[in-house]
């Protein structure tokens, strides 16, 4: 049995999707079953009601099940509310996932974690995610951990927040100078790697894997082919990181949905990127370029 847990996240409805289509009948960690029915196939999938932040909802959830594929985490995009929190359900969260996984004799835990995950200050967005794979790789449970670069895909968040942004914005800003580099890979190449860790565990089991798209555009770059795809023209200007900090800050104040957070600035402070081959030389198959995609499906 395999258990998702964050099910009915980007990541995780198309992972489900992906193993009903392969005849599998994966249990599902959701919080609202509501949300659950209009995203997932309820009637292929079982359903547990829960959170990894209530670790008595952990017991049911883990029951008779071998492989976790963890999903479950507040990313950087969302704003902190009095409900969910970065350190609570990235870091609290692991860790009450990891202690209930030991208690009920789980064999793996494979975690979807990000590129770039370092050490940093206590209590900042990283250090959360520093420490959820930090608790995994020393938990004395079989694990893998997948870092992948930002995701394109029909509503993948990075890619749609900027193009509302585009038609919202009269100018395209450039945060720092739009020099950041980023690798995007398609959330169905991702979806494959995953299931190809599941499938080879002997080779898998504590490993790291970075993994992106076959090119590299820097921040302006994605603008420019997202203006392309949509046929908008749109001024570009630089936009000092420092004042868009103060931004972030000012609009994750009074905005129940900010544009951008204090937490997604941390992730332009360094290259969103990985080796070109990473996908091809660790799971032989050739990954989705991110061009080839906006030329062939609608944005
Ligand atoms: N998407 C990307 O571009 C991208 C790129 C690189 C790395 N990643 C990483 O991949 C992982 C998954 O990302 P994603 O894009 O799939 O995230 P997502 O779409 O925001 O989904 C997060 C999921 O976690 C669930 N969740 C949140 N707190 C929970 C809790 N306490 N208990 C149980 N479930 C909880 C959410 O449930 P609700 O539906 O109830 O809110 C949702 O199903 C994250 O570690 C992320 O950093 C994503």
């Amino acid at each position: 049995m395999i258990l998702i847990t964050g099910a009915t996240g980007y990541i995780g409805r198309h992972l489900v999707k992906r193993l009903v289509e392969q005849g599998e009948r994966p249990r599902c960690l959701v919080r609202d079953r509501q949300r659950a029915a209009r995203i997932l196939p309820i009637d292929k999938v079982e359903i547990v009601i829960g959170s990894t932040t209530q670790p008595s909802s952990l017991e049911v959830a883990l029951r008779g099940v071998e492989t976790v594929v963890h999903t479950a985490f507040m990313t950087a995009d969302r704003k902190q509310s009095s409900q969910d929190h970065y350190e609570e359900t990235n870091v609290g969260g692991t860790s009450n996932l990891i202690l209930a996984a030991k208690a009920a004799g789980v064999a793996r835990i494979i975690e979807i974690s990000g590129l770039g995950t370092k050490p940093d200050r206590p209590g900042t967005y990283m250090q959360g995610r520093y420490l959820s794979e930090k608790m995994l790789i020393e938990s004395g449970l079989h694990w893998t951990i997948i870092r992948p670069s930002v995701l394109f895909g029909k509503d993948a968040s990075f890619i749609k927040g900027l193009t509302a942004l585009l038609h919202s914005s009269p100018v395209v800003p450039l945060i720092g100078g739009g020099k950041t580099m980023f690798q995007p890979i398609y959330v169905e190449d991702v979806v494959t790697v995953i299931r190809k860790v599941l499938q080879d565990p002997e080779r898998t089991t504590g490993k790291i894997y970075t993994i992106g798209g076959p090119e590299y555009y820097s921040f302006t770059q994605i603008f420019e082919a997202l203006m392309k795809a949509t046929h908008t023209n749109r001024p570009k200007v630089y936009a000092p990181t420092p004042l868009v900090k103060i931004g972030a800050a000012a609009m994750e104040a009074v905005l129940p949905h900010p544009p951008l957070t204090k937490a997604a600035m941390s992730l332009f402070a360094f290259d969103n990127t990985t080796d070109l081959q990473s996908v091809e030389r660790d799971f032989g198959f050739s990954p989705m370029s991110f061009k080839t995609y906006l030329a062939t499906q609608p944005v």
